[in-house]
């Protein structure tokens, strides 16, 4: 495994340089060092996050004499002294690979680590599976940051407020994250006072994305097979710009997250509730839906809605994530609504 990976690592950095200077000068000390099929091993991603070094399969696990390599190789090829973590998120190995895989307490505590200067807090294992920080959406948070000033943002499915820190510190008038695990808010409520976001600008809103955004959009709010429900009471209004990132699929109160069969039914919302002449940005993170269709759906959705959309622009993630057809798993669309 070492001996296949260790010109493959190489090429991957070499790839990287023109990347990695820019990050140095941006102040960016996290990105992906090593991007799985696209760099010639599926399943196999190496990320680094200031101070820490995560390695993840999501097809097969390690063994642990390949891991004991891999760690090993990145000591002797990387130029900086770092922890270093593994997680397994595919296939259900034979035995709980925790039992070989004691990552060294050092590993195990939070990090800081930098992206444009800001700073976010990162842990490689807590109750989720995710380290805090999505890398593949740096290029949305950097075009947030540079945008905002003065604007109005809802940004939906905040997790831990990446995008929402990056508004708040481009000078957004309010920033409104929703999100409905309050562990990922709380998360976001730390990276905001790191970067000592006013927290008068800075809200977090701890419910269901769908009932939030329909509300706001003023859409009737109904209960999952009509039962009762409590939630959050907001008044119709319109946000400049709306930041709408969800998850793949999930469980809701109201309907499910299911972006494959059913994009409309949060974009619908979002552009509902965002003022004329403002802009959604949109993404959407199944590898099998095609830009090009995605984007048809918001388009005919938006119309549907009333609301055709003005200008839709594709924006790549870094070269960070390559992918082999120019078409990486995350679509990121800036609609002009
Ligand atoms: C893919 S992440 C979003 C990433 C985020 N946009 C970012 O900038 O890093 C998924 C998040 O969606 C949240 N989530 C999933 N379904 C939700 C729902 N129906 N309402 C509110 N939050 C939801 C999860 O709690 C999780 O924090």
């Amino acid at each position: 495994m070492t001996t296949q990976i260790e010109p493959l690592l190489r090429q991957a950095l070499e790839r990287r340089k023109p990347l990695l200077e820019a990050l140095e000068r941006e102040g960016t000390d996290c990105l992906r060092l090593f991007h799985g099929v696209a760099e010639g091993l599926p399943g196999l991603t190496v990320d680094r996050y200031g101070g820490l070094v995560l390695a993840q399969t999501f097809r097969d696990p390690l063994p642990p004499d390949g891991l004991g390599a891999l760690e090993e190789l990145l000591r002797k090829t990387l130029p900086y002294a770092f922890a270093f973590a593994y997680n397994h998120r595919g296939k259900k190995p034979a035995e709980p690979f925790e039992k070989w895989h004691r990552p060294a307490p050092e590993a195990l505590r939070e990090f800081v680590c930098r992206e444009g200067g800001l700073k976010y807090l990162i842990s490689a294992r807590h109750r989720g599976i995710d380290p805090w920080l999505f890398l593949d959406l740096r290029a949305a948070r950097r075009l947030v940051r540079g945008s905002s000033a003065g604007l109005s943002v809802l940004n939906l499915f905040a997790y831990t407020c990446g995008v929402g820190v990056c508004a708040a510190d481009g000078g957004a008038a309010e920033v409104w994250n929703v999100d409905f695990a309050r562990s990922a808010l709380d998360v976001g409520r730390r990276n905001a006072e790191l970067n000592a976001v006013p927290p008068e600008r800075f809200r977090l809103v701890e419910e269901d994305c769908l009932t939030a955004a329909r509300q706001l959009a003023g859409l009737p709010v109904g209960g999952r097979y009509g039962q009762k429900r409590r939630y959050e009471r907001f008044e119709p209004r319109s946000f400049d710009l709306v930041f709408l990132d969800p998850p793949a699929w999930a469980k809701g109160p109201l309907a499910s997250v299911d972006l494959v069969r059913d994009y409309p039914s949060l974009f619908k919302p979002a552009v509902l509730a965002a003022r004329p002449g403002g802009r959604v940005i949109a993404a959407n993170n199944v590898a099998s839906v095609g830009y090009a269709e995605w984007e048809e759906v918001l388009r005919r959705c938006a119309a549907k809605a009333g609301r055709p959309l003005r200008n839709v622009t594709r924006l790549l993630p870094d070269a960070d994530f390559p992918s082999f057809d120019a078409n990486p798993p995350l679509k990121i669309a800036v609609c002009e609504v």
